[in-house]
């Protein structure tokens, strides 16, 4: 039978715990995530009105056209520093439109990592390709040391995902693609604005994606954008996006282009959406500022405890600061470590995800995607899986897959830092996590 780990507590030194019936920390939950979200004002509202009061709420033409969703593209294109940008309307429509102007198809094995979000497996399986989980290490982002030993002939590509705010050693994963002539996706959903040696994220693969959807560090409720440095890519991700034809200035189809004869989405971004994320966009650096101060912060408070690691940051000036990941010697010690600190009050209201243990951190964690573990199909057939093309493809997604991403999930705690916390509550955080380190047995 299992033990249920229990720690010594040093009473004389720390305040009973609340987990054993101490007082907590704090009994007010801490504010709800939804970064862009805190600073949401009259600016967005005016916006909004200002597409409504125009009847035109359309991209390419309208009784008045204000072209936001235009303007929004040229904007966060300049913001990033990349040629072109295209908005869709999710980050899972953004993943789908690079898949399809990256000809993603049967036959294809195309490599993920095993800290991601459901959407990235569910953009390559619709395309009929085959996913291939790929370690992670410290990073929480793929694993550069261990990409070589995933690609096969079939293999097309890498998408890279820079998870839980902080950019994947995305400069390390690039040279692998590159040696390996394999076409690079970035999915900076998470991560919006962050940096490498100040080099945006979104700057160094193929293609880049972006979600605006509300848990995003800037939102439109839903949203989400796929951005390139390449010119051919860039038309077919517009076509693809759209109706899966080329436009002219007007906004008409343009039928005559052999290149561009090809099959939509129809994920376009719509006015309303596009004035919003205009304001969000100015408002993303002080967004990340606020997160980054406190996510530090704390960080700092936690450096002295040997009981704990600290999530590898390729580059902390370049973290987004959305999430402070801890990570423990045992899966026990995590476990507890996270009930005590909620015991504490280090918690949001019920419909936060505030401070999970990471294995229960659900659809991010590649074994609990039920879909893929059990090769579901939507058309009952065994689509993809059983496509001819696919016969003989690697595919390994239970637990146990990836024994270092295994290992990091069970024994690290993931916390969320939103835009908004006051001192006060940067001061219940470390305060618990002080309680709850001190009263653990000495590593
Ligand atoms: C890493 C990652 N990729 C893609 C997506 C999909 O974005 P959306 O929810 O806008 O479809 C998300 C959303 O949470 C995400 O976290």
């Amino acid at each position: 039978m299992k033990m249920e780990f229990t720690p010594q507590v040093s009473g004389s030194i720390h305040p009973a715990l609340a987990i054993a019936g101490g007082q907590p920390v704090r009994t007010e939950p801490l504010p709800l995530e939804f970064p862009g979200i805190h600073s949401m004002n009259e600016e967005e509202i005016e916006a909004a009105v200002g597409v409504l009061k125009r009847r035109s709420l359309f991209r390419y033409y309208g009784i008045d056209a204000p072209r936001e969703v235009e303007r929004f593209e040229a904007e966060f294109a300049e913001f990033l520093g990349v040629r072109w940008a295209v908005g869709v309307t999710s980050g899972t429509a953004a993943l789908n439109a690079a898949l399809s102007a990256l000809g993603v198809g049967p036959g294809q094995e195309i490599i993920v990592p095993a800290y991601l979000w459901v959407s990235v497996i569910s953009a390559v399986v619709n395309h009929g390709a085959i996913p291939v989980v790929a370690n992670i290490n410290d990073t929480f982002g793929l694993d550069p040391d261990k990409l070589e030993g995933h690609i096969t002939p079939r293999t097309r590509g890498i998408i890279a995902v820079h998870m839980s705010g902080a950019p994947a050693d995305i400069p390390a994963i690039q040279s692998v693609a590159r040696k390996k002539r394999l076409w690079l996706v970035e999915d900076c959903a998470q991560c919006n604005g962050g940096s490498i040696q100040g080099q945006k994220v979104g700057t160094f693969g193929d293609v880049a994606i972006f979600s605006f959807q509300m848990n995003k560090n800037m939102t439109s409720g839903e949203g989400g954008c796929v951005v390139t440095n390449d010119p051919q890519l860039f038309r077919r991700i517009f076509a693809c996006h759209d109706l899966g034809y080329a436009r002219d200035d007007s906004g008409r189809l343009i039928f005559d282009n052999p290149d561009l004869r090809l099959w939509g989405l129809g994920v376009r971004l719509d006015e309303l959406r596009g004035a919003i994320l205009r304001v969000q966009l100015r408002k993303l650096p002080r967004t990340i500022a606020r997160m980054r101060q406190s996510k530090y912060r704390i960080r700092q408070a936690l450096e002295k405890f040997s009981i704990l690691q600290l999530r590898n940051i390729v580059d902390p000036a370049g973290d987004t600061g959305c999430f402070l990941i801890t990570t423990y010697r045992d899966a026990a010690t995590a476990r507890w470590v996270n009930r005590a600190l909620r015991a504490e009050g280090i918690v949001t209201s019920d419909q936060g995800v505030s401070n999970v243990l990471m294995t229960d951190w659900g659809l991010h964690i590649y074994y609990n995607n039920v879909s893929l573990v059990r090769q579901a199909s939507v058309d009952g057939q065994g689509f993809p899986w059983k496509l001819a093309e696919n016969e003989g493809l690697a595919r390994n997604y239970s637990r146990g897959a990836c024994p270092a991403a295994d290992s990091l999930f069970e024994r690290s705690i993931i916390l969320a830092i939103p835009s908004c916390l006051t001192e006060k509550d940067e001061d219940d955080i470390i305060l618990a996590f002080r309680k709850v380190l001190s009263s653990l047995p000495p590593v």
